[in-house]
């Protein structure tokens, strides 16, 4: 297993990423991460990310002194190898010639990481992101690339298996960016690649099993991919130990909550616990208009109804929750000051808290994809498992203003038809979100003979990785106006469509 020490870069869960991809265990840690920790975790490599930081800037960050004490082979990456060369006797200064983006770099001599992939004499595409520069290497080291920029865009120690690469490796802008990673992990560090998801899967039932004993757990479940894998991993682990909360909050779509239960229940045979709470949250939020307060009253709803759920139930040992890798690395943050709350995403706000329960949460270490894959290897349907993400306030932050029974019904069936359709093109896998928004405006439009004064929806249908940021979907007019036919012809209440064509930033990728 290979420790990631993160300098903060925008791009170290993807160092994270390339390893996994190639079967070797690694997790990512803040660089100051308490020394004992990072000695206990007894990594077979370490890999020093990028950073926002200046490393001829005084009081910049550096790794751990024992890090280069371990005897275990090291990767500085960008920030990581200057903090790297500076910490090890080299030299580093700030350079006027800054690289950002696409640049190459000629290979000088053969190395380790280049096996198979970089020859001496060849110039490689790379993505550099710095504004420093090595300008002394430390004792040990030999250059072996070289870019306009800088005299030792890659260098190394090969005795003590120290690695030092100012570019990027980890994105796909360098394209044997994964190899270079590979060859680290597998040639250099000695790493077997055998971490797998059947694997995973094992180990995890048999920590379940270990933590719960014959203890009681209960879990939310909301039909989305997290939970959903989480509770039909914790099943198989401990059986009836465990029972399914889910809070109906009539805010899902089309069909979606019938098939949580046919799912959960009958195919899985898992003790569930359906609540129908719609009526409680379109009460509480009539005439709710503000998109946070809706994502308050709801947050703060869930809490009330999955609590008294499980106090019916006796109460439990052990709250079970989907919560991934994303939601749990310490985030590492040089900006300093307090980051602006775009939007709160507390669908559980507070519940652990609360119910002063112990946690399971057997996905802690997995990156969305991972939790796909170990659903598929569980057998949950691909219906659940490929599903777009979904927000937990649902479709109330898809009606800006305020939600009715009524536009909440227009909005299930206009969604549904969009999203046929882009079943029916074979899309749907493409795409990371596609949805209907209800808009707050009437417009006019002739049917027939008749004139006609009603709603506007709008289509949004995003690409991403993370949800982080997002570009439109391209789909061609044909399609859009297909659509579009459907929703107007169909949806009685819908008279005019449109397609956001905005990206993120500077939209976001729900509308409220
Ligand atoms: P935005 O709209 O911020 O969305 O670009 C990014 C991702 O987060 C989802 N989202 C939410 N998920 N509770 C959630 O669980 C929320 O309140 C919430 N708001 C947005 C959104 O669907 C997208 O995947």
């Amino acid at each position: 297993r290979v420790l990631i020490l993160d300098f903060g870069s925008q791009v170290t869960q993807l160092i994270a990423r390339r390893l996994r991809e190639n079967g070797v265990y690694c997790e990512i840690w803040p660089y100051n991460a308490d020394p004992d920790r990072i000695r206990a975790f007894a990594a077979s490599a370490f890999i020093l990310s990028g950073g926002p930081a200046s490393v001829p800037e005084g009081d910049s960050p550096r790794a751990p002194d024992l890090v280069f004490e371990a005897g275990v082979p090291v990767l500085g990456i960008c920030y990581g190898q200057m903090a790297m060369c500076a910490q090890l006797g080299g030299e580093v200064e700030q350079s006027d010639h800054r690289e950002f983006g696409r640049a190459f770099v000629d290979v000088a001599e053969p190395c380790a990481l280049f096996r198979g992939v970089w020859a001496p004499g060849a110039r490689e595409q790379v993505w550099m992101s710095h504004g420093d520069r090595v300008t002394r290497l430390p004792p040990g080291f030999r250059a072996v690339a070289t870019s306009e920029g800088a005299p030792y865009a890659a260098f190394a120690d090969d005795k003590r298996r120290f690695y030092g690469l100012m570019f990027h490796p980890e994105v796909m802008h360098t394209p044997h960016g994964a190899q270079l990673l590979r060859n680290f992990t597998h040639e250099v560090a000695g790493c077997r690649g055998d971490w797998t998801m059947g694997g995973f899967r094992e180990t995890q039932i048999a920590r379940i099993r270990e933590q719960v004993g014959s203890g009681r757990v209960i879990c939310g479940l909301s039909g989305g991919v997290d939970s959903s894998v989480a509770a039909v991993l914790i099943h198989e682990a401990i059986g009836d130990q465990l029972t399914c909360i889910f809070v109906d909050h009539g805010l899902l779509r089309a069909g979606e909550a019938a098939e949580v239960v046919k799912t959960f229940r009958d195919r899985f045979n898992i003790r569930l616990v359906h609540r129908d709470a719609s009526r409680l949250f379109l009460d509480a939020l009539d005439g709710v208009t503000d998109p946070e307060e809706k994502r308050k009253t709801i947050g703060r709803l869930f809490v009330e109804v999955f609590e008294e759920e499980a106090t019916k139930l006796g109460g439990a040992d052990f709250l079970a929750q989907g919560t991934l890798y994303p939601d749990v690395i310490e985030s590492v943050s040089f900006t300093g000051g307090p980051s602006v709350t775009i939007k709160s995403h507390h669908n559980v706000g507070g519940l652990p808290e609360r119910m002063r329960m112990r946690l399971v949460e057997p996905l802690r270490e997995l990156f969305k994809d991972e939790v796909r894959a170990l659903g598929r290897e569980l057998d949950i349907p691909e219906s659940i498992v490929g599903r777009h993400p979904f927000p937990g306030p649902g479709l109330a932050i898809r009606i800006p203003g305020a939600i009715t029974r009524e536009k909440l019904d227009l909005l299930r069936r206009a969604d549904t038809i969009f999203l046929e359709e882009i079943r029916a093109a074979g899309l749907y896998d493409a795409i990371w979100q596609a949805f209907a928004v209800l808009l707050p405006v009437r417009t006019v439009g002739v049917m027939g003979d008749g004139r006609t004064y009603d709603m506007a929806c709008a289509l949004r249908a995003v690409t991403s990785t993370d949800g982080m940021t997002a570009d439109v979907y391209p789909f061609d007019m044909a399609f859009l106006t297909r659509v579009s036919n459907r929703i107007v012809n169909e949806v009685r209440g819908i008279n005019r469509v449109t397609y956001d064509v905005t990206s993120k930033p500077p939209g976001t990728i729900e509308w409220e």
